[in-house]
């Protein structure tokens, strides 16, 4: 995704790799936004989104593949090359936010300009400008011990926007605070991003937040990009079982179908014509929870099967059963309410939306 206009991307990322011994923990990495992005990279715990982002923050030597901001070269892996932190023009903010304890906020956020050698004036207005824009002037003399979890965050914020760097990056930043709070932040940081124009790059393991927040999202799995994109493309337009299943909310249901006759069967079922499932006997089909409807529905296929769970979601019910031992999400109208184990029809009102082979690839 190189910008038409032939401005080089803000952050390109050229076919990354970094071994430790011989784990690779990300692998083959080839990604790149333009000028004030916000890139979200999400994935599972363990799926090499820190490794990434430490280095694009120069923490991390790539052991192949180099790194690129606004067309410079930060980091070459074939020439074991690294540009130090301030040669990168970027800040990071961690999960842990380790204010320092002796300084009052004011002096957290004034300590980088103090290094970046800003004149004494040009420290206390920016200080005050960054201050109002995470809405924390009242504590402007607190000690970091007398504010709570979520004003420390919003100083660890504002301290590494001070500088006003080009590119942010962020590591799993609200995981510490709680939901509600969470909420409110994710909201906060959109409008700073709005507010700085910073290219961003943010890592989560939480798909809600790469949903929300993102305006590209790569979605990692053991070391690589499973696919890269806008938001709703991803969730539009899966390519693999992994990204079809790991993004969304509720979470879709992938269903194991096999080819007989001219048609794809799930326990004496037709679900689909066989000419989705290609030159393959067995496939997967994707429904997301609002294709498969609680209740039986004239003219759609439907199945039995043993309520486990409902959950109300503004004003509709999402719906857990099982099925053979396969776990399905379905939606019902209103609030709906069943026993435990009791026999349920749901009714496959559209779709598949995606068909996958059994190796997670998409074939229609
Ligand atoms: N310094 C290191 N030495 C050895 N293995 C590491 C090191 N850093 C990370 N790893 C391994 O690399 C993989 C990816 O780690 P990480 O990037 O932290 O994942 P994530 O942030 O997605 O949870 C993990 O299996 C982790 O154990
Ligand atoms: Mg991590």
């Amino acid at each position: 995704m190189s910008p038409a206009n032939g401005n080089p991307a803000a952050i390109a990322i050229r076919n990354v790799s970094k071994r430790f011994g011989s784990f690779t923990a990300v692998d083959n990495v080839d990604i790149s936004v333009p000028q004030g992005a916000f890139l979200v990279l999400v994935g599972p715990s363990g799926c090499g989104k820190s490794t990434l982002l430490r280095m694009l923050a120069g923490l991390e030597t790539p052991s192949e593949g180099e790194m690129a901001f606004m067309g410079r070269i930060v980091s070459d892996g074939t020439r074991g090359l690294v540009a130090d932190a301030g040669a990168r023009d970027a800040g990071l903010v961690f999960q842990s936010y380790a204010l320092w304890p002796h300084m009052t906020v004011a002096g957290n956020i004034e300590w980088p300009l103090k290094v970046a050698k800003w004149s004494k004036a040009d420290r206390a207005a920016r200080v005050d400008e960054v201050l109002g824009l995470l809405g924390i002037a009242a504590l402007k003399e607190r000690y970091p011990a007398e504010i709570s979890g979520g004003q420390q965050q919003r100083v660890a914020i504002a301290r590494t926007i001070g500088p006003k760097p080009n590119i942010l990056l962020f590591d799993e930043p609200l995981s510490n605070l709680d939901a509600k709070l969470r909420i409110e932040m994710r909201s906060e940081l959109m409008r700073i991003h709005r507010a700085t124009g910073a290219t961003s790059v943010y890592v989560t393991h939480d798909q809600v937040e790469a949903m929300t927040m993102a305006s590209h999202v790569a979605v990692l799995n053991n070391g690589k990009v499973e696919q890269f994109g806008a938001p709703l493309e991803l969730l539009e337009n899966p390519r693999t079982t992994f990204v079809a299943t790991f993004l969304g909310t509720p979470p879709a249901n992938l269903i194991e179908v096999n080819k007989s006759g001219d048609g794809l069967v799930y326990d004496g079922l037709r679900l689909a014509d066989a000419s989705r499932a290609e030159a393959q006997d067995g496939v997967q089909l994707l429904y997301r929870a609002h294709d498969l409807m609680v209740g039986d529905v004239e003219g759609r296929p439907t199945i039995s099967a043993r309520f486990e769970e409902a959950a109300p979601i503004a004003g509709r019910t999402m719906v857990t059963a099982f099925s053979n031992g396969q776990r399905l999400t379905a939606m019902a109208d209103g609030y709906f309410r069943a026993a435990i184990g009791d026999q349920i029809s749901l009714s496959f009102v559209n779709g598949p939306s995606a068909v996958f082979a059994m190796s997670g690839e998409r074939i229609s």
